[in-house]
């Protein structure tokens, strides 16, 4: 992996003589800065003038375009003095993770003495003043102090650069290690820790990296010490623990051991609302912290996972490139990886993701359902599911038909899985971020308490006993009306999550990029699928699916057979909750005028609530005597 390595400090430092040497030694080529300056530059610095801002300017975006091209090609060494913090934005534009800083540090006095003591400069001693007046200290950049000789100064650059890793992954559970794999795999420098626990976590980064060929260079640790100092500096450290509390304990753990400025990614499925908090605690810490969802599973964090970054943004930019690169692509190529926002912002999107997740699997339980009560055998659904693809194509849809072919001796797996669903969380939050912020996630309440229901098996299995049920096969649907229903209520479901989004975003005045966060979940993530695709574009003008006219012709046309499969499914005691619950929300979400002025006569009655006419647009209250 390439890198521009600039050396930067105030004039007298031993810029040029530093960066040739580390170029020498590096075998890579080297720029002086200075040498680019324009004729006017040289000539104002010679007559003592300082330079101003609009003069560096250019020179600094010829500098930039340098480092941009030699970075095609090679690794570089550029030096230039870049004082202010905006002069290195400059320089770093557009490359800024693959962009090194060393920082020569001397004190005044130093400085001033060596450059007395140099010839033919054409920077006069009294010019120096200025330059420790206007020099901003970096924050990111590999600090070294020049009362050290040449050789020991290149020595410890080369330390920091070359032996220590850039990237470091804390937790080597499934998700971890396939991330590892990832950034391995895309070149990478890494170090890898996992905690040791006597008798049941023992040597399992040493174990783990002798496993893989990719992970030849990587660092194994279980000392967490010696993990952070294996780190470049900034450090950049992404989690990958169980969500809740344990992040909590693992950054006490880690603190002792950062700098200002190191930068801690959480990659789990973190609460959005204690990503925040996190956030806040580590700024005061002066570390960085990224809160970043990822999704894909085992399998999308080796091969390429969705990610969603968010927090601080310049933070954002030194992980970009790792991020970036280890996720998945889109169909043109791009990142299915972008800063999401601020706060836990990217924590709250992939939590809403598994809430349309949870929804979208629900609905496929519905239909297998619905087919196998028709009289399908396991292979039979397969088949129908896999019908479906070139209209409703998606992730979820062909590892379910995948599911439905898995036999084991003459039966199929599937059917003897307990039907209990388990749940890590994430639904629920979804769930109670709706009800708290007034939005009507109710299909994924409904798939969420489906879950539950299952969850019920014993008294399910006692209560079946006491009520008749008219479940029949006599059910008249065709294939098509009941791929038409599922399509429908996955309309809903994406328009309800999006909701969710759209007010989470007003609410906390995050600025979302609705058609970007469905740009980024058309591939690596779960819900990846063919009307994500299509959401990309429709949230170019638009940020409600429902006035969408191609979605509005959609759920027009799928309407009547979602009625007719759902009449049916209650006619013959079939639960389909999540299909059920889409129409209710349709029905819901368009009528003009609802019953809850009934609701609103009930709360005046019995609690003098008030309640507001439709013949005063004032908005006025009023309360009635109503016995
Ligand atoms: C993903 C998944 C992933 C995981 C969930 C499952 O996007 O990769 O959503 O995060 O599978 O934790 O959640 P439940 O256990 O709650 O179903």
């Amino acid at each position: 992996m390439n890198n521009v390595i600039f050396i930067m400090g105030v004039s007298g430092c031993g810029k040029s003589t530093i960066g040739k040497l580390l170029a020498q030694e590096l075998s890579i080529p080297f720029f002086d800065g200075d040498d680019f300056h324009p004729e006017s530059n040289i000539k104002k610095m010679s007559n003592g003038q300082p330079l101003d801002d609009d003069d560096r300017q250019g020179w600094l975006e010829a500098l930039n375009h340098l480092a941009k091209q030699q970075l095609t090609k090679n690794s570089c060494v550029i030096v230039c003095s870049a004082l202010k913090q905006k002069y290195r934005d400059t320089l770093s534009l557009g490359i800024n993770s693959r962009t090194k800083w060393v920082h020569l540090s001397g004190s005044f006095e130093k400085i001033l003495e060596r450059l007395k003591s140099r010839k033919g400069h054409f920077m006069p001693s009294d010019l120096l003043k200025p330059q420790f007046d206007t020099l901003e200290e970096p924050k990111n950049a590999i600090t070294i102090d020049i009362s050290q000789k040449p050789q020991e100064i290149i020595n410890e650059v080369k330390h920091q650069l070359e032996e220590k890793s850039e990237f470091g992954l804390f937790g080597l559970g499934v998700m971890g290690k396939s991330l590892c794999r990832n950034l391995a795999k895309n070149g990478f420098k890494i170090s890898m820790f996992n905690r040791h626990v006597d008798g049941v976590e023992v040597d399992v980064a040493k174990n783990f990296k002798v496993e893989f060929k990719e992970l030849s260079e990587a660092k194994a640790f279980d000392d967490i010490s010696a993990f952070v100092n294996s780190l470049q500096q900034p450090r950049c450290i992404m989690l990958m623990v169980n969500a809740g509390k344990t992040i909590d304990y693992v950054i006490e753990d880690l603190l002792p051991h950062l700098s200002e400025n190191d930068i801690i990614i959480d990659g789990g499925n973190s609460n959005y609302k204690k990503t925040k908090e996190r956030n806040d605690y580590l700024k005061s810490k002066g570390v960085h912290f990224i809160g970043a969802g990822v999704s894909g599973g085992e399998e999308g964090a080796l091969k390429g996972p969705s990610i969603m970054p968010s927090g601080d943004l310049e933070a954002y930019k030194q992980v970009q490139n790792y991020l970036e690169t280890i996720s998945a692509k889109d169909q043109n190529g791009l990142p299915c990886c972008t800063y999401v926002g601020p706060d836990g912002s990217g924590h709250f999107i992939k939590m809403v993701h598994n809430g349309i997740e949870y929804v979208e699997m629900q609905l496929l339980a519905e239909v297998a359902t619905i087919l196998k009560v028709m009289g399908q055998n396991s292979d039979e659904i397969a088949n129908t599911l896999d019908s479906w693809r070139s209209k409703a194509s998606s992730y979820l849809l062909d590892i379910t038909t995948v599911i439905f072919k898995k036999k084991e001796g003459n039966d199929w797996l599937v059917n003897k899985i307990l039907d209990k669903a388990g749940n890590k969380g994430t639904g629920n939050w979804t769930t109670i971020a709706s009800a708290e912020l007034g939005v009507p996630s109710t299909l994924i309440a409904s798939a969420l308490f489906s879950r539950y229901i299952s969850f019920y098996k014993e008294e399910r299995i006692q209560l079946n006993s006491h009520f008749k049920s008219d479940k029949t096969s006599d059910l008249k649907l065709s294939e098509t009306e009941i791929l038409e229903a599922y399509q429908f209520a996955r309309i809903i479901n994406h328009y309800q999550g999006f909701k969710l989004i759209v007010e989470a975003s007003n609410k906390f005045e995050w600025n979302l990029n609705l058609s970007e966060i469905a740009r980024i979940w058309t591939s690596g993530c779960i819900i990846k699928s063919a009307l994500m695709q299509d959401l990309v574009e429709v949230f170019k003008t638009t940020t409600n699916i429902l006035m969408n006219p191609e979605m509005i012709q959609r759920i027009n046309q799928y309407k009547p057979s979602a009625k007719k499969v759902v009449s049916q499914c209650i006619y013959n005691d079939i639960t389909t909750p999540a299909l059920n619950e889409a129409i209710q929300f349709l029905n819901g979400i368009t009528t003009e005028y609802a019953s809850a002025n009934i609701i609103q006569a009930q709360r005046d009655y019995f609690g003098a609530h008030t309640y507001q006419r439709i013949d005063d647009a004032s908005g006025n209250s009023y309360h009635t005597n109503w016995d």
